[in-house]
């Protein structure tokens, strides 16, 4: 049995919309990070997930006019969504967690019973802000200017009936893990938690955990109308997922507590009081360590609404490759600090670290072992002084990486990566491979030695790159025929693993180089259609090119009408029969087409605009003495009709003109 245990994990997505390239960071750093523990011969527990409660769906839901269920699925599950995201982007999770399934929520209930039995959750009242038309609560803090965030209309005091967590009680230990262990890392952030929400006046404050405004959460069992807060039902998804609270899994004793939480720096907070108070709370081992990483920004901005960037994952792997888009974000950014995303770094990384330092060594040492030995490096060879230096760092590496990589300092280790890369191409210019090959009668053995070497350092980056670029690595052991032992976390730390008689063959160019003006150009262009299709989906009807003379025009006799009674046509599910009032004192009758846009008693009361003098006809067996007049155009292919209604100031039988 295995007893080097390793349970990492990713925050559970908020399937709000489409996934950003910064959602995608901390997944392919959490999933370089498995693969990594992996190499190293650890059981890994990789965990991501969705996070599916909460007001934001229910909102969005309607806005869709779907179910907060069928939202949900048609992001996460649907093709194209989180789950299709992750297996383009070679993401090995071991194990995904939706907050709607049925084990996590019926264990979100019984936390949460356990929690209010033991006196650590209680009833108590929310005072907030209260908007009516959009029907949400906000605190002081998330009002903008006074006002509602999301319309920017006035709010008014109120205040929900709600269940509160004693974080209060929890504040001295949370402080004491906080300050006195490693639990939260980069350092930095623990003051920036600590002095915010510990020692801030009045300390750290009760949280309120259930809501009463919007149902689409899980259900308080034992007080029907409230749900749990969203984010004390997303933080125990660590431990459901291994079967906390329910009979879908069982591994909790192997993996917990967990090894790693990564997680945003705005989310920090959450994982670093809250979650381990909550846990305090059920006397339940902490994790290890919460990291929080930076954010990619895009121009500045968190957000993606991209500021001319292309940020769509799919179509930047499609584009370079997913492995090249996977590598960039670890080497590019540290992984505790943000970093400033733009296409152009983009292709910088994958045109300078991968086209010419990786693919240029890769191919030029496969190439000349194929072109002077026939793919077979011959047994005899020669060692010189020249050698030492290449062999030293090249030998060294897996320490140094490891050191980084332990510290989830991803950068640090592909940096040092790319020392005995560049190193390498130095040594080939060194040792002028060329220069030896035209005597090979003489120079035989040295050159078979310069190329077995280089064979080596690229066996062994390519080993810890494994991480990172999984499908290119494996492409690249191919082409230098390194057999598993010379895959081995063990096989980088030594040196001379290739066998003699591997067979090297020069295969494809694995990272062709950008041409960066040409592709700047592709995706302002790409970026442009997109707004485009952004726009709304509405057909405009051509206007007609004949033109008609005033005269004409004013023979129509355009009358302001209100509408005194209004019913549906029996047998007709397309007309609606209004009496109106056109101002002559007698009722006047017309039958329209509207029943599909309009319920009859939502128009009594309302100033229409008819066509009176049109030739009255029958409809439906019934007299129609002229015309409502209707706006009308096509949306997504289908027609859509307005009533035209004006002021109810204009009186019956006006005459518009
Ligand atoms: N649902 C919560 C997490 C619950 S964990 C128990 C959530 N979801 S989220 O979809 O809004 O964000 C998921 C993660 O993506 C967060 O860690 C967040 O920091 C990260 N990122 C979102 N935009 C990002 C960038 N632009 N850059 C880096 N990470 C970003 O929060």
């Amino acid at each position: 049995m295995n007893d080097k245990k390793f349970y990492i994990t990713t925050p559970i997505y908020y399937p709000s919309g489409k996934l950003h390239i910064g959602h995608a960071y901390c997944t392919v750093a959490t999933d370089a990070m498995a693969r990594y523990k992996r190499l190293c011969g650890y059981d890994v527990m990789f965990l991501t997930g969705t996070d599916e409660h909460g007001q934001k769906i229910e909102d969005k839901a309607r806005e869709a006019g779907v179910t907060p269920q069928q939202f949900v699925d048609g992001i996460v599950a649907a093709p194209g969504g989180v789950l299709d995201l992750w297996k383009l982007m070679n993401i090995s999770y071991d194990r995904f967690i939706r907050t709607t399934d049925g084990y996590h929520v019926a264990a979100i209930q019984k936390i949460f019973k356990a929690m209010y039995d033991k006196g650590d959750i209680y009833k108590g009242s929310y005072k907030g802000k209260y908007c009516k038309p959009c029907e949400s609560f906000w605190t002081e803090s998330q009002l903008v200017d006074g006002k509602c965030p999301d319309c920017g209309r006035e709010v008014m005091d109120a205040e929900e009936e709600a269940y509160f967590f004693r974080a209060s009680k929890y504040a001295g230990r949370v402080r004491e893990l906080l300050l006195n262990t490693s639990f939260l890392e980069p350092k930095s952030r623990v003051h920036e938690m600590v002095n915010n929400f510990i020692d801030c006046e009045g300390g750290l404050q009760d949280l309120c955990v259930s809501r009463t405004s919007f149902t689409w959460g899980v259900p308080v069992d034992f007080d029907p109308g409230h749900v749990v807060y969203v984010w004390l039902d997303a933080l125990f998804n660590y431990m459901t997922a291994l079967g906390y609270q329910n009979d879908k899994y069982d591994d909790l004793d192997k993996f917990w507590p967990a090894d790693a939480h990564f997680v945003g720096k705005e989310i920090v907070r959450f994982h670093a009081i809250y979650w381990p108070a909550f846990l305090m709370s059920m006397e339940l081992p902490l994790p290890k360590k919460v990291y929080g990483h930076g954010w990619l920004n895009f121009n500045g901005d968190k957000m993606s609404k991209s500021k001319g960037n292309v940020v769509d994952p799919h179509l930047l792997s499609e584009r370079y490759g997913v492995d090249a888009l996977r590598f960039f974000l670890l080497r590019s950014f540290p992984f505790g600090s943000d970093g400033n995303f733009t296409n152009e770094l983009l292709i910088q990384t994958i045109n300078n670290d991968l086209a010419n330092d990786l693919g240029n060594l890769v191919s030029r040492t496969t190439a000349m072992a194929e072109k002077y030995f026939g793919g077979a490096l011959p047994e005899g060879r020669q060692s010189a002084e020249l050698d030492d230096e290449l062999i030293a760092l090249a030998s060294g590496l897996r320490g140094r990486y490891e050191e980084q990589m332990e510290k989830f300092q991803f950068q640090n280790a592909l940096e040092e990566v790319f020392k005995v890369i560049q190193r390498a191409n130095k040594y080939i210019d060194e040792n002028a491979p060329w220069a030896l090959a035209k005597d090979l009668e003489a120079n035989g053995p040295r050159l078979a030695q310069v190329l077995y070497n280089l064979l080596e350092a690229v066996r062994v980056c390519t080993v810890l790159l494994t991480p990172f670029m999984p499908e290119s690595c494996e492409k690249i052991f191919a082409q230098i025929g390194a057999g598993a032992d010379a895959r081995s976390w063990e096989s980088a730390a030594d040196w001379g693993v290739l066998s003699a008689a591997a067979s090297v063959a020069k295969g494809e160019n694995l990272f062709p180089r950008i041409d960066m003006a040409k592709e700047l150009s592709e995706l302002d262009a790409i970026m442009e259609e997109a707004k485009k299709a952004a726009l709304p989906a509405l057909e405009v009807e051509p206007f007609l090119e004949e033109q008609v003379d005033f005269d004409t025009f004013c023979k129509s006799d355009f009358r302001a009408v209100k509408v005194k009674a209004c019913e549906n046509v029996r047998k007709s599910d397309k007309l609606l029969k209004f009496t109106l009032d056109d101002g002559t004192g007698t009722d006047r009758q017309i039958l329209s087409g509207i029943a599909k846009w309009y319920k009859p008693e939502e128009l009594v009361g309302k100033t229409l605009v008819a066509i009176v003098n049109l030739p009255p006809r029958k409809m439906m067996g019934r007299d129609s003495q002229g015309m409502l007049i209707s706006a009308v155009h096509t949306e997504q292919g289908e027609e859509v009709l307005h009533l035209l209604m004006v002021d109810d100031a204009i009186p019956a039988g006006a005459k518009l003109c």
